[in-house]
């Protein structure tokens, strides 16, 4: 494994999609053990960043690395990644589904782990209901299970609380907490504010395509007169974006 103190590294990163320049020229780094605040506003491109650095999506230019290399499958670097999107196997029990997916990722006690988190996380009378019987939020409860259950290195989460009601998303920031305490590294994309104040050491706002924002929490209010982030971002963003180039 490389030594670098970053984790993920992104520079001079370019990518078009049917013509049109989504991001213009974005770098940036993640420091191995932080939590790191993905921000901006709807369709501005977080998610699109995100695809591109776990080989979803091809750069047209630029360089997305985890641990100094390219993304790969066979990485020395566990990554857990709850997408924008996403796919349970919607007939079959919770347990089955997350002793599925601990299976696949060679966990040998993945039974055990799931109902000590469905415990945790309030579901544990739901282990043996069938997927499309829960709720929206009970669901993508069940999908972090399956993200977090291999105790990754580097967890990517796009919009993890998103129809989460605020005892969850407590529930869910507790979570991330104590992963970020055992040394994960987390890439947060959310649009709570709150959040961002409570978990974030570093955060980037990224607006017509670039870097509109980068540093510590407190650098940029202080670059702002310190107002909270949610004003911060309303100041960013409240204006139409200028056409990207
Ligand atoms: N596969 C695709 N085909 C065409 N356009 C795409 C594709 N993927 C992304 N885009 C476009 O790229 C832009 C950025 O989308 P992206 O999903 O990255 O935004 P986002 O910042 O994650 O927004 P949100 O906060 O709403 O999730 C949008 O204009 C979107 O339409
Ligand atoms: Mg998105």
């Amino acid at each position: 494994m490389p030594v670098t103190d970053n984790i993920v590294e992104v520079d001079h990163f370019r990518i078009k999609i049917g013509g049109k320049t989504i991001i213009k020229d974005l770098s940036f780094s993640v420091k191995r053990g932080e939590i790191f605040g993905l921000l901006g506003s709807n369709g501005c491109g977080k998610t699109t960043t995100i695809r591109a650095l776990l080989g979803i999506y091809e750069a047209t230019s630029g360089e997305l690395k985890i641990n100094g290399e390219k993304f790969s499958p066979d990485s020395s670097v566990k990554i857990g990644y709850l997408p924008e999107e996403r796919g349970l196997y919607k007939k079959e029990s919770v347990i089955d589904v997350m002793a599925h997916f601990g299976k696949l990722r060679g966990m040998r006690r993945a039974k055990a782990w799931s109902l000590r988190y469905l415990n945790q996380v309030g579901l544990r009378e739901y282990a043996k209901t069938r997927i499309d019987k829960l709720s929206q939020g009970q669901q993508q409860k069940i999908q972090l299970g399956i993200t977090i259950m291999n105790q990754p290195d580097l967890l990517i989460l796009d919009e993890p609380t998103k129809g989460f009601d605020p005892v969850n998303r407590k529930l869910l920031m507790d979570i991330i907490d104590d992963l970020h305490r055992r040394g994960c590294t987390i890439i947060l994309i959310t649009h709570y504010m709150d959040e961002v104040e409570k978990l974030c050491d570093n955060i980037l706002l990224l607006k017509n395509g670039t870097a509109c924002a980068y540093g510590k929490v407190m650098d940029i209010r202080k670059r702002f007169r310190y107002k909270n982030l949610d004003q911060i971002f309303i100041d960013i963003y409240g204006n139409k974006e200028t056409t990207r180039a």
